[in-house]
């Protein structure tokens, strides 16, 4: 195996801790543009990890950023629009794209892009999926200029720190008894952080992820409703999970949109309505073997359940 010297956009994030400590402890020096690295100053303590201030939307930042690098990792992403219609475009196509030109520019011949499952310009149900999908065909595009890129089309990824089965666990604690659920029948394959790591990680040298777009699916596949209902025991609450149907769930993203925070969005309620189910697993083709939900999880909420919160929790 030959030792890499990595830029990683998005470093910060979820599936970018995770990313950063396996290549770190391969051995991997990790290099990480981030907007505010004091909030994630304990990335500092892993071996061979540089966490450095800066915009990766500006150009010039992001040439000096790769310099001395061979490979760029980019896992910018967001699930929201703080600024409608710009947003999204910003972080999936722009960025992107200046990322492809500072390869170039630089002489680095290896991009691992993070997309999303059902990413496609012309065909994504969401503008989310839209942008993704026009992200991921322009680093394509770019591979034949000298780079060789392989992209990632993960369903909902899973893990201790994940947004997704903690946002529904946060929710479930805050129900009076009963959740009004959107898109209850909405069908996913959650993939463990993890594996969808252990897949950036195998891919870097690979000759057969060049140019490969890879889907990351779980082992199994459950509606929204069966995964809420788990949590729910899980975490030993009585709730009823009740589902709405589509008129409903339609209210529900069109008034929560306009809630502080914006918890749901009609653009994530638009993404819902096509199933994140992949069509052609690859974890298995890279030789790892998907890490079930149960497997996992029920540790990791097991935790959860001794919050010092969970005293106010209804049961
Ligand atoms: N999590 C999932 O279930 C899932 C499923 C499918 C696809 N994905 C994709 O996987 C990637 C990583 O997901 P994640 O869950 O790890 O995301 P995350 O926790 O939100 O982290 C994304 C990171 O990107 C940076 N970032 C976010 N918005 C930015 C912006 N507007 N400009 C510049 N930097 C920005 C942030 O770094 P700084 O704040 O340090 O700058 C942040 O740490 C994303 O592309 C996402 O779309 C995730």
């Amino acid at each position: 195996m030959s030792l890499h010297r990595i830029l990683i956009l998005g470093g910060t994030g979820f599936v970018g801790r995770h990313l950063t400590a396996a290549l770190a402890g391969a051995g991997h020096g990790v290099r990480i543009l981030s907007r505010d690295p004091e909030r994630h100053r304990e990335l500092r303590v892993l071996p061979g990890v540089e966490l450095r201030p800066g915009d990766v939307h500006d150009p010039d930042t992001l040439r000096r950023a790769l310099s001395g690098c061979d490979t760029a990792v980019n896992l910018v992403g967001i699930l929201n629009e703080r600024r409608r219609g710009r947003d999204f475009r910003a972080a999936h196509v722009e960025l992107p794209r200046k990322l492809v030109e500072a390869c170039a520019a630089n002489g680095v011949r290896r991009l691992l892009h993070m997309s999303a499952l059902n990413a496609d310009a012309a065909r994504g149900s969401s503008a989310y999926l839209r942008t993704k999908g026009e992200g991921e065909d322009l680093v394509h595009l770019a591979a034949g200029q000298g780079l060789r890129v392989t992209s990632f089309r993960p369903s909902v990824i899973f893990g201790a720190d994940d947004s997704f089965i903690n946002r529904f666990a946060g929710l479930l604690r805050l129900a009076p008894g009963v959740l009004p659920l959107a898109c209850p029948e909405a069908r996913f394959a959650p993939v463990y952080v993890g594996d969808v790591v252990e897949a950036f990680r195998r891919s870097l040298d690979l000759r057969a992820a060049f140019g490969a777009r890879y889907e990351l699916c779980g082992p199994r596949v459950y509606t929204l409703r069966e995964i809420v209902e788990w949590i729910a025991r899980m975490l030993g609450l009585r709730r009823r999970v009740l589902g709405l149907g589509d008129r409903l769930s339609r209210l529900q993203a069109r008034l929560l949109d306009h809630a502080p925070g914006r918890p749901f969005t009609y653009d994530n309620y638009l993404s819902l309505r096509t199933d994140s189910v992949c069509r052609e697993p690859a974890l298995g083709r890279l030789g790892i073997e998907p890490t079930a939900l149960e497997a996992i999880m029920p540790h990791l909420l097991e935790r959860a359940r001794s919050n010092p919160l969970d005293r106010y929790r209804r049961r």
